[in-house]
């Protein structure tokens, strides 16, 4: 339903009337002809994106979207879409699994699109950088690596994530073991709240400073930008991927069930992340990321998984900028127009291991992975341990920490409209999900929140929700950390005017 509101009308004279005018940046599906290829722009999802007929009946999309270009403009927008009723949704880099920053399945609501907020400004001497939200992985990995060749940022893989919503989510990426998430590296912020103030760190107090790092998107205001605390890297280190396909499925269930048990107790600079699929045999792709020459790599693998057989040239060096190209899948010599990126309906699901799985679980894996069609399904096994085991599980809200091997990310992905290609794929995950419980973390079973799932409960599509109905999700995501994160967010936001399916509810006493 993208039929204009009465209010929509209120909006735009409001909107229209500021100092800042930013009439000509809002679209509307009555009135621009660029409402679908903005909304569009985005969408990393493609099940919830204009065309697709069958998940994306069900949301509602924006009645306008407004991409602002100042920080006065974002004030202009949530103080005008308060005072006429409306509701408010963010979005970053439009990753978001559920599509929950750009399609609702609530009320009608003004999409903010910070596309046009995607300054990176770079200072070495304090090895930090103010980065705005809008601004995607590769822009900022690039602006650093052109200041510097041995500063870096410890965020994720993927170079089309949107900044804004990645750090609200938490933020993992190949040197997680080293420096934490990005969560972890964030010294200061603006955000601008639902009385349209913008807040600095100082301003805005430790306790939503905290929630901000990582507490979830679209609930305690908009953050505008950044200040990212940059780590040092060496000038060369080792990156590569080097990939196995057993010739049975007992081959692999013996080298992953080797992995996980040295995965979490290796170097901190050294991660070793593994993504498997299918095609005829399982197969297995370990992404390797060390933080130093190949020699000393060698020495260590040959020590703790010599069963991986990696080999002097399987090894490849190169800058850490030169890293972050071979783990999106660049080919070496790409130049800025190549793009090995498409994005395929999916559905992704979480879970974390604290004790290796059992050979009849990894067995039972690859059986289901199996009942998919080729490359359909994919794991992705996501080492802790070294310096995750160290950060206290309160220090930022994410709470998987100490006594955390592994994360699992898994997803399933397809193409097609039919409604029925979506369930069997859809009831695969879920079964999946299913078989994997009496394996993963429990009470509460654990999820990442960057990986939003609508399975694990949504809030009520009024607006309603209670703390205690929330605790349901928000206990799998931020575990003891989510009753503090209610509480901030009845001091920060107490109309709950911040929200979507899974934003934490205000908890007042
Ligand atoms: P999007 O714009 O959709 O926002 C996500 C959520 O945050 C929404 O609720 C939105 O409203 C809110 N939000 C956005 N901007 C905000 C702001 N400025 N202030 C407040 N709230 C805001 N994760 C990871 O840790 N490591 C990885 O390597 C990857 N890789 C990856 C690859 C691919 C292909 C996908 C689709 C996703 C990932 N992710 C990931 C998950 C990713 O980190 C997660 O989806 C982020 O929330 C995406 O942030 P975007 O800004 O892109 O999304």
């Amino acid at each position: 339903n993208t039929q204009p509101q009465p209010q929509y009308h209120d909006l735009l004279h409001c909107l229209c009337s500021q100092e800042d005018a930013i009439c000509n940046l809002i679209y509307t599906a009555q009135n621009s002809t660029a409402y679908a290829s903005v909304l569009q722009f985005s969408i990393r999802n493609p099940r919830f994106s204009n065309n697709n007929a069958s998940s994306s009946s069900s949301r509602t999309k924006p009645i306008a979207i407004v991409t602002p270009t100042t920080i006065p403009q974002v004030q202009s927008t949530v103080l005008c879409s308060r005072k006429h009723g409306l509701h408010l949704r963010v979005r970053s880099g439009g990753h978001d699994f559920e599509g929950a920053s750009y399609a609702s399945l609530s009320s009608p609501f003004v999409l903010l699109d910070l596309v046009n907020l995607r300054s990176v400004t770079v200072d070495v001497p304090s090895k930090s950088a103010w980065a705005q939200s809008g601004a995607v992985l590769a822009e900022v990995y690039h602006s650093i690596a052109s200041a510097s060749r041995t500063l870096a940022f410890p965020a994720g893989l993927c170079p089309t994530v949107g900044l804004g919503g990645h750090i609200s989510g938490g933020g993992y990426g190949t040197t997680l073991r080293k420096f934490g998430m990005a969560a972890d590296n964030i010294r200061d912020a603006l955000l601008v709240d639902a009385d349209g103030r913008v807040l600095d760190r100082a301003a805005m107090g430790e306790d939503v400073f905290w929630a901000i790092r990582g507490g979830g998107g679209n609930t305690y205001g908009i953050v505008v930008s950044w200040k990212l605390k940059l780590v040092r890297v060496p000038l060369r280190l080792s990156a590569f991927t080097v990939s196995r396909t057993a010739s049975s499925d007992a081959e692999m269930t013996k080298l992953v069930d080797r992995y996980q048990r040295v995965t979490d107790k290796l170097p901190d600079d050294l991660m070793i992340l593994v993504m498997i699929g299918a095609v005829d045999q399982v197969q297995a792709a370990f992404q390797v990321m060390y933080l130093g020459g190949k020699e000393r790599l060698l020495r260590v693998m040959n020590e703790s998984f010599p069963e991986l057989g990696l080999k002097e040239e399987d090894c490849k060096e190169m800058s850490w900028i030169e890293s972050v190209l071979h783990f999106a899948n660049y080919p070496s010599n790409s130049t800025r127009t190549d793009s090995p990126i498409s994005f395929a309906k999916l559905k992704a699901k979480s879970d974390y291991v604290g004790t290796p799985l059992p050979e009849s679980a990894l067995q039972g894996i690859w059986s289901r992975v199996h009942q998919v069609e080729a490359g359909a399904a994919l794991l992705h096994l996501i080492p802790h341990g070294g310096m995750m085991s160290r950060i206290s599980d309160s220090s930022t809200p994410y709470p998987y920490r100490a006594g955390t091997v592994y994360k699992i990310q898994y997803y399933v992905a397809w193409s097609g409209e039919q409604k029925e290609v979506e369930e069997r794929h859809l009831g695969w995950i879920r079964k999946l999900h299913e078989f994997l419980t009496p394996f993963v973390s429990k009470n509460p079973r654990g999820a990442y929140a960057n990986s939003r799932d609508l399975d694990l409960g949504m809030n009520d599509p009024t607006g309603e929700t209670s703390y205690e109905q929330a605790r349901v999700w928000g206990e799998q995501y931020f575990k003891h950390n989510f009753e503090r994160l209610a509480r901030v967010k009845a001091a920060i936001d107490p109309s709950n005017f911040f929200r979507n399916e899974q934003s934490v509810p205000p908890l007042s006493m």
